[in-house]
């Protein structure tokens, strides 16, 4: 029993002393490693540069060394003394050679343990710099800023907002946004709140642009050298922004001018609407009313005699002023188009047109009045001007849906003309107007012999 407890107590104490052995060094080597792991994980106390320094250094300081000890030393006492200075010149001039190219691999083995697959920050600096002589259009450039942004920062979310007005729209971010961000009101000329980890304003002569914002992993912080990235690069982003809140204003007036010519064509089409229901209700029903009393004083005037002839020719007229009425009254805005639609409107309206019209008519859902308006009246003034001028022996009248669009087509066998020779009348000049009011646009194909053909196109809303 003494003799198996004395055998526990000695193993029981062998044992610790081998774990004291083993534990003392481990715990000593495991607390280094950890503060590195903590180190490079978090990029703690700004030490990516100091740590991408020592390990580009010390490796180079490591393989001259090796180089130095394998040829100079173990080489040279094979050779013998005299050789032994020359052989030391040699590795000396062959390591001065090889030391660019050797410090260039061993900058990039410490970025890529350092920095992982991200660029460095300077890197990221040098690649807008670079990119920002090419000619890219602003979108692309505002793209590739918010993306140099993440990657020299490692960041989750980089973001470039531009102001437009009183308001900082997001122009790009990295990753996209799924949804698009509503726009920030600005406060007195600054920046307005945002949730971000990182905000930099970007300025040009003085002017607030813009702003650039990253968003950190959870539990990281940006480093000095990060932080300076993003001021760096919104100090090169000042002029960039400015020309892309340029364009943005452009664009915005284009679209204005564009809203505002829209609703005059359509302001203009209900005026017709209007004249033509006046005409319709008022004039026209007067002058029915008028033709009834002519008729019956005709009816009750004597039989041969010079009253009823004249009563008789009165109600003639009466007539006339009704049907010339009634085609100023389908001019300005005909009926059948508003309650028929295109395909009815523009058969009716061929049947009037002194050339002969071959028509080719897709049946098609009722479209927007001021879509069915434009077409219309486009295709009214091109057949008009094929009567006034082309001399043609036919003319085709095509409409049709296509891609999302409405297109019509006229085209005739006349003896053409040179368009950019003829001086745009209104004829031409209203079709252009009321197509690119809507979105649309005109071509007119011709040429002296060759015939005419106008084609139109209007996207039809979804
Ligand atoms: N189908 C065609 N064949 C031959 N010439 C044409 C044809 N269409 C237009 N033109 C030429 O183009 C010119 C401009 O046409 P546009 O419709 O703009 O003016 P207009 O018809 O002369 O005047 P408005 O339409 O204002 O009454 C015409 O004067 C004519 O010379
Ligand atoms: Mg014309």
């Amino acid at each position: 029993m003494a003799a198996t407890t004395l055998l526990l107590l000695s193993f029981a104490l062998n044992l610790t002393v081998v774990l004291n052995d083993l534990l003392i060094p481990l715990v000593a080597a495991a607390v280094p490693i950890a503060i590195g792991i903590a180190i490079l994980r978090y990029r703690l106390y700004d030490i990516d540069l100091i740590i991408n320094k020592t390990l580009v250094y010390g490796g180079l300081a490591a393989v001259i060394t090796a180089v130095y000890v394998l040829v100079v030393i173990n080489i040279g006492a094979l050779v013998g003394g005299s050789q032994r200075l020359w052989l030391s010149l040699l590795t000396t001039a062959v390591i001065a050679l090889a030391f660019q190219p050797l410090r260039a691999r061993a900058q990039r083995l410490a970025n890529r343990l350092v920095y992982g697959k991200r660029a460095t920050p300077y890197e990221a600096l040098s690649q807008f710099s670079e990119h920002l002589s090419e000619t890219f259009s602003h979108e692309d450039i505002l793209d590739r800023m918010a993306r140099i942004l993440a990657q020299g920062t490692g960041a989750e979310r980089a973001e470039v907002w531009v102001r437009a007005g009183q308001r900082l729209v997001l122009a790009s971010s990295s990753p996209p946004a799924a949804e698009p961000l509503t726009p920030l009101v600005m406060q007195n000329g600054t920046l307005p709140e945002m949730q971000r980890d990182t905000i930099v304003p970007v300025s040009h002569a003085g002017e607030l642009l813009g702003a650039l914002a990253v968003d950190k992993k959870r539990g990281e912080t940006m480093n000095a050298v990060e932080q300076k990235m993003v001021t760096d690069l919104a100090g090169q982003a000042g002029l960039v922004l400015k020309n892309a809140g340029l364009n943005r204003e452009l664009l915005a007036r284009l679209d204005d001018l564009r809203a505002s010519r829209q609703r005059l064509v359509t302001a203009q089409d209900e005026e017709r609407r209007r004249i033509e229901r006046n005409l319709h209700d008022g004039a026209q029903q007067h002058l029915i009313a008028l033709k009834m009393k002519v008729g019956l004083a005709e009816g009750v005037a004597e039989p041969d005699s010079k009253a009823r002839a004249i009563l008789a020719q009165l109600k003639h007229d009466a007539d006339e002023a009704i049907d010339n009425l009634r085609e100023l009254a389908r001019g300005i805005y005909p009926p059948l188009l508003a309650s028929d639609g295109l395909g009815p409107a523009l058969r009716a309206h061929s049947h009037r047109v002194t050339v002969p019209v071959e028509l080719e008519l897709e049946d098609m859902p009722r479209q927007p009045r001021e879509v069915e308006g434009a077409i219309y009246f486009c295709c009214l003034e091109a057949l008009q001007n094929v009567v006034k001028y082309a001399q043609a022996s036919r003319v085709t009248l095509r409409v049709w849906l296509s891609d999302s669009t409405i297109a019509f087509r006229v085209e005739d066998d006349g003896k053409g003309f040179d368009p950019a020779a003829v001086v745009r009348s209104s004829g031409l000049q209203n079709m252009h107007d009321r197509l690119e009011a809507l979105g649309g646009s005109i071509r007119i194909q011709s040429a002296p012999g060759k015939g005419t053909v106008v084609e139109g196109r209007l996207p039809l809303q979804a």
